[in-house]
C-alpha cells in the first residue's frame, strides 16, 4: 500500500557512553545494547561507535512486500545498487552516505491526547483551576521519532534517491535549497540540505504539546546549559513548536509538537518559500551554529582522513 513512517535511526558517535546518558535524560528509554525506545514507536534509536558523528542507518516502514518490491525496482531504474531480502530492501544514498533500510513494519498507533482546556478573552474553558501544564511532574517522554535532517554533498542525487527511488512526497520547498519530504501523514519526516560534508543535522522527537517541549528543555538545560541550541519557537514550514538541544557528540535533537498533518494529499498545496519565513515564524534569532554546526571543519577533515 504505502510507506507510513520512520522506524528508526542508527547514529554513530565517538563517545557512546556520554551520548547514551544524554538520550536517557532526553526522555528515551534505554532497552539493550545502545538502543532506546519512544513511548509509541518502540526501539527507534541505536547508538554505535564511530570515529565521527554521522547517521549510519535510516529505517523506513512500509505496509507490505509489494511496497518493498516497488521501491527496489524504482531504485534500480535510478542505477542504484539494491540489496533485496525477503524482509528488507537496503540501499545507500550517494549524497548523504546513509544506509536506508525499508521493511514491512506495523503502523504506529498513538492514543489521542485531548487538548487541555484553556482560557482566552471572553472565554473561561478552564474555570477556577490551575493549568494542567503547571502541575505536571515527572520526566518528559517523547512519543515517537518524527523526522531527520541531513546534509548532502550531492543534493540532486539525494533528492532523486529519496523522492524518485524510495517514494517520499514533497510537502514544501525552500527555493533553491531543500525540500521537506514525508513518508507518512506528518508534514515532514526528512529534509536533505546541501552541505560540504555528509552530516546529520538533527533528529526530532514528538512530545504531546508545547508545555512538554518547555518542560523537557528546562530539565535538560538544568543539567547543562551548554546543551541549548535554539528555542523556544514555532517553525513556519510545518507549523511545529520547536526547541533544539545538542548531544555530547554534536548532533542536534529537537523536541517538537503540533506539526502539520497531511491526511489528504489532494488537499495539500505544497509551497515554495524563501526569506525569513522559511526558517521560523517566531522565536529567538537563529544562532549561526544552527545553520553551520560548530564541528563542520572537524567533520570535513574527518571525511578526508
Ligand atoms: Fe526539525
Amino acid at each position: 500500500m504505502a510507506l507510513h513512517r520512520l522506524t528508526s535511526v542508527t547514529i554513530g558517535v565517538p563517545n557512546v557512553d556520554s551520548t547514551a546518558a544524554y538520550y536517557a535524560e532526553f526522555g528515551l528509554s534505554p532497552t539493550q545494547n545502545g538502543r532506546f525506545a519512544t513511548v509509541d514507536g518502540g526501539e527507534q534509536l541505536h547508538l554505535v561507535q564511530a570515529p565521527h558523528r554521522r547517521l549510519i542507518e535510516l529505517g523506513i516502514g512500509a505496509d507490505d512486500a509489494d511496497d518493498l518490491a516497488r521501491v527496489a525496482a524504482a531504485l534500480r531504474r535510478l542505477a542504484i545498487a539494491v540489496e533485496q531480502k525477503p524482509e528488507a530492501v537496503v540501499a545507500v544514498d550517494p549524497g548523504t552516505a546513509v544506509r536506508v533500510v525499508l521493511t514491512a513494519a506495523p503502523r504506529i498507533s498513538q492514543s489521542g491526547v485531548g487538548a487541555p482546556p484553556s482560557n482566552g478573552p471572553g472565554r473561561s474553558d478552564r474555570a477556577t483551576c490551575r493549568a494542567d501544564a503547571v502541575l505536571r511532574a515527572g520526566p518528559v517522554r517523547p512519543r515517537k521519532l518524527g523526522h531527520v535532517v541531513l546534509g548532502s554533498t550531492d543534493l540532486e542525487a539525494s533528492q532523486r534517491f529519496f523522492i524518485d527511488g524510495i517514494g517520499f512526497k514533497v510537502s514544501d520547498t525552500i527555493a533553491g535549497l531543500a525540500s521537506f519530504l514525508r513518508c507518512s501523514t506528518d508534514h515532514h519526516n526528512l529534509l536533505v540540505q546541501p552541505a560540504p560534508v555528509a552530516l546529520l543535522h538533527h533528529t526530532s522527537w514528538q512530545v504531546e504539546d508545547v508545555d512538554e517541549i518547555g518542560r523537557g528543555a528546562r530539565a535538560m538545560l538544568a543539567v547543562d546549559p551548554a546543551r541549548h541550541v535554539w528555542g523556544l519557537g514555532r517553525h513556519h514550514i510545518g507549523s511545529n513548536f520547536f526547541w533544539y538541544l545538542r548531544d555530547p557528540a554534536g548532533n542536534f535533537t529537537e523536541y517538537y509538537a503540533d506539526l502539520d498533518c497531511i491526511l489528504d494529499d489532494q488537499l495539500w498545496k505544497p509551497g515554495v518559500w524563501d526569506g525569513a519565513n522559511s526558517l521560523y515564524s517566531w522565536g529567538p534569532p537563529v544562532p549561526p551554529s544552527f545553520l553551520a554546526p560548530d564541528d563542520l571543519a572537524e567533520l570535513m577533515a574527518g571525511a578526508h582522513s
